[in-house]
């Protein structure tokens, strides 16, 4: 009989924080700041796919930037388990320390060449990571893009072209290959498919989902959408205003949202409708999403809040462990967990 492992921490984020100061005038002094994350804290574990959901300016993408290191949190830790199985904080090492563990930890944005060279060749875009980090050129390095292209569905030729000859699926699939090409650990996709059409968006989340059976990764997932999230998810987190109020099973969660946050998130998301074909819309809930930089007291949710009493008003609530594993931000979780679906 096989004992099944228990699968190991990889990432364990804990209490972070990350605030931008907004300045004006040409001094610069600074005029207010604006809490994009706030006391965040939760694990990823090896091989699974934890998603982060929530509306437009919640903070997910600042969350994911913070753990691959292209912002350094204000306030909290990024521990991250090193191959000698012990945990390292990310957060204050310095860039010749973090170089290590740049390889491990890949990001996948949403347009990957938004943000790259256009006059680079599909070569120099997967092979600078292994030129840079790996200090390979020449033949093995030529060697080694044709086959990270050829591991994504892609001729290994298309090396010699330029990113805007390619369809949005075949440029997310090199992007993909660039953040494969060093063996991450952990990698953190960013509204990757959202683009992206429909049946094109299917294709790119199973060659994904390949690429973490075949090399054990581990996904941090941030989408606003929730058919995607539901299909290949194994735990999901949800934030508002910069905070986590939600974490659960993929199925726990949608089968019975605790979070009245969560419950008007799934309430008003999309439905989707068989053999459609286009881009998901992004979630639009009733009432204004707070104000990072003047944010409500005690729950930040309690303006919009259908459930808010007195006590929320002055009182935030931490999240709590909750009898199925699951954790919520709530005072009266369990109570509105019962209210029937037709009054959420
Ligand atoms: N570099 C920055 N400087 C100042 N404010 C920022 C910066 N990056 C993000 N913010 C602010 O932080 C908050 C969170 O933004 P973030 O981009 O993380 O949200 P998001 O959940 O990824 O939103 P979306 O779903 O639209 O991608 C927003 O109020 C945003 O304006
Ligand atoms: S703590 Fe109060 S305001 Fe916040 S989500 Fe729960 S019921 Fe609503
Ligand atoms: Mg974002």
């Amino acid at each position: 009989m096989t004992v099944q492992e228990e699968p190991q921490d990889l990432l364990r984020v804990r209490n972070l924080s990350m605030s931008f100061a907004l300045s004006k005038g040409f001094l610069g002094r600074v005029h207010s700041t604006v809490d994009a994350n706030a006391d965040v804290s939760f694990t990823v574990k090896e091989s699974e796919t934890l998603s982060v959901v929530g509306e437009s300016g919640c903070g997910k993408t600042t969350l994911g930037r913070c753990i691959v290191g292209m912002y350094r949190p204000t306030g909290g830790s990024v521990e991250f388990r090193g191959e000698d199985g012990r945990f390292v904080d990310l957060v204050p090492l310095s860039t010749a320390e973090m170089k290590p563990y740049r390889s491990q930890i890949r990001m996948i944005f949403q347009d990957p060449f938004s943000s790259l060279n256009p006059r680079m060749s599909v070569l120099e875009l997967i092979g600078e990571p292994l030129r840079i980090q790996r200090g390979m050129s020449g033949r093995p390095l030529e060697d080694r893009v044709v086959e990270l292209l050829e591991r994504v569905g892609l001729p290994g030729s298309y090396a010699q072209r330029y990113p805007h000859a390619f369809s949005g699926g075949e440029r997310q699939r090199i992007g993909i290959a660039r953040a494969l090409a060093l063996n991450p650990r952990l990698v953190v996709a960013d509204e990757c498919v959202s683009a992206l059409d429909v049946s094109i968006q299917a294709q790119v989340l199973n060659l994904l989902g390949e690429i973490q059976k075949e090399f054990g990764i581990a996904y941090l997932f941030i989408s606003h959408d929730l058919t995607v999230v539901r299909h290949i998810s194994d735990r999901v987190a949800v934030m508002y205003a910069g905070t986590l109020v939600e974490l659960a099973d993929v199925k726990a969660l949608f089968d019975r949202p605790m979070h009245p946050y969560t419950q008007a998130l799934l309430s008003a998301a999309p439905r989707p409708v068989p053999g459609a074909r286009g881009k998901s819309r992004r979630i639009r809930l009733e009432g204004e999403v707070a104000d990072l930089a003047n944010k409500p007291s005690g729950c930040l949710f309690h303006p919009r809040c259908r459930h808010a009493r007195d006590r929320c008003k002055v009182d935030a609530p931490a999240l709590r462990a909750m009898p199925d594993g699951r954790t919520v931000a709530c005072h009266f979780a369990e109570e509105i967990a019962q209210t029937p679906a037709s009054d959420v």
